[in-house]
């Protein structure tokens, strides 16, 4: 099938790649020219596994293509995604100006039958609002459809999610749109869920916050065990192992972060009060996602005594594992915090150190997780990469001037780290 993707940023870029490895025939449209330039020359513009391998082969193969040019785009393809940003404003809600903005520009070059379907995260009746945009701004009386498929990719794992998902989520309202998504995703042997578009709008606002809300919730359990000195390892494993609760999103730290938990959760409270449905609950998983912060510098100052004038090694920057993005990373206000206390800071990132400068002014950035420690009187873990797991402990407790770890990711077995000589402090344990 021939599609267009317009916004080649982590969710344009991942799915134009993966469907066009499918056999499709994808054209990647972004008005960022400087972007386009870099995906002709195979250099894709941040980190995410498989992924440059993907664009390179299929560009190879003649099945991808980029543009910024959006007749272009348009032209060639049956089938439209929308992958543009939906970033937050002020007051929470979701910023639809780059929606609206493709939208004037989609337009005027429908010459024939065209499938526009939002995969970018939208509130609920984007739809409705997109196809009103539309119908204005054209200019023959051309027929389109609109179409909603959420997308659940997570950054560092997006090329999997996208090849092994769980469900597929077609919000469709013509059997035309049917066919075509049908016909689409009919590689995929996976459950197929079909609705109208608001309820598939509705589906990805309600589960990254229903997510968010599971991080939140074992993050407040995480206080109470510290409190009590029970480990929250072993209850949320208790917790998970019931297969009501599930596993997953059940590991404490210091806080969700990332483009979407934060900015969708503040866009559905946004809807919920609009809609005036009552959403304490859901503005409280944003505050305890705060507190879980505020609640980590405490910890790091109750050891240290007093912050001011202290060496701290920061190890890991992003706001998770495999990914250089730095966007809500909690390590940037726990840094900002601890810099406000006079600490001096080395921090070292395997990926997202040149993202991290841009975010994160004042500290020495170095080249690797020992550099950051030499002569430091605390390491903190701030991003759970595989790289710290596997650190030959004897060398960073030589390398420390105290042997003071404390984790906000808890990735060490405490007793591990008491047999190898470290005070080992981390989250709800
Ligand atoms: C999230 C969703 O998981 C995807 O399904 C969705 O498509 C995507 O948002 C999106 O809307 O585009 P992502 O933000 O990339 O994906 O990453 P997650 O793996 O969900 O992690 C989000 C944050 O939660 C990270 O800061 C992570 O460290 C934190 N987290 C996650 C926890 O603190 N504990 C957990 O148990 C899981």
């Amino acid at each position: 099938m021939k599609i267009a993707i317009i916004g080649s940023g982590h969710v344009g870029l991942v799915t134009g790649a993966c469907f066009s490895d499918l056999g499709n025939d994808v054209i990647c449209m972004d008005q960022d020219v400087a972007k386009i330039r870099l995906l002709k020359n195979g250099e894709i513009p941040f980190f995410e596994p498989g992924l440059k391998e993907l664009v390179l082969k299929n560009t190879a193969k003649n099945r991808l293509l980029f543009t910024s040019n959006m007749e272009e785009a348009i032209q060639f393809s049956q089938i439209i995604f929308l992958c543009v940003g939906t970033p937050p404003k002020e007051n929470g809600e979701a910023d639809l100006s780059a929606i609206e903005h493709v939208a004037r520009a989609i337009a005027p070059h429908l010459t024939a039958y065209r499938l526009i379907v939002e995969k970018s995260t939208v509130p609920v009746e984007t739809g409705l609002y997109l196809e009103k945009m539309i119908k204005k701004n054209i200019s023959r009386k051309i027929k389109f459809d609109i179409a909603s498929n959420p997308e659940f990719l997570r950054e560092g794992s997006a090329v999997q999610d996208f090849f092994n998902p769980d469900r597929i989520v077609l919000g469709i309202e013509s059997l035309r749109a049917k066919e075509l998504l049908s016909e689409l995703y009919k590689p995929f042997k996976v459950p197929v869920l079909i609705t109208n578009i608001r309820s598939a709008e509705i589906i990805k606002h309600a589960s990254n916050s229903f997510l968010a809300m599971k991080i939140s919730f074992i993050n407040l359990v995480s206080q109470i065990c510290s409190s009590v000195g029970a480990d929250i390892e072993k209850v949320a494993e208790g917790m998970g192992s019931d297969r009501r609760i599930g596993k997953s999103f059940l590991k404490a730290g210091i806080g969700f972060g990332g483009s979407c938990f934060p900015k969708d959760l503040a866009a559905f409270i946004r809807i919920s009060e609009k809609m005036n449905v009552s959403c304490n609950i859901l503005k409280e998983v944003s505050e305890i996602n705060e507190c879980q912060k505020i609640n980590f510098v405490n910890l790091i100052r109750s050891k240290l005594k007093k912050i001011q004038g202290k060496k701290i090694a920061a190890l890991g920057l992003a706001f998770k594992p495999d990914t250089d993005d730095m966007r809500n990373a909690p390590a940037i206000d726990v840094l900002n915090q601890l810099q406000m206390e006079g600490a001096d800071i080395k921090a070292y990132d395997p990926c997202a150190m040149p993202e991290a400068k841009k975010y994160i002014k004042g500290v020495k950035f170095v080249k690797n997780a020992y550099q950051a420690c030499e002569d430091a009187d605390a390491a903190l873990i701030l991003t759970e990469w595989r790289e710290f797991r596997d650190i030959d402990l004897k060398k960073l407790k030589k390398t420390l001037r105290h042997p003071l770890i404390i984790d906000g990711r808890n990735l060490y077995d405490p007793a591990e780290m008491k047999k190898n000589g470290f005070q080992y402090f981390s989250i709800g344990r």
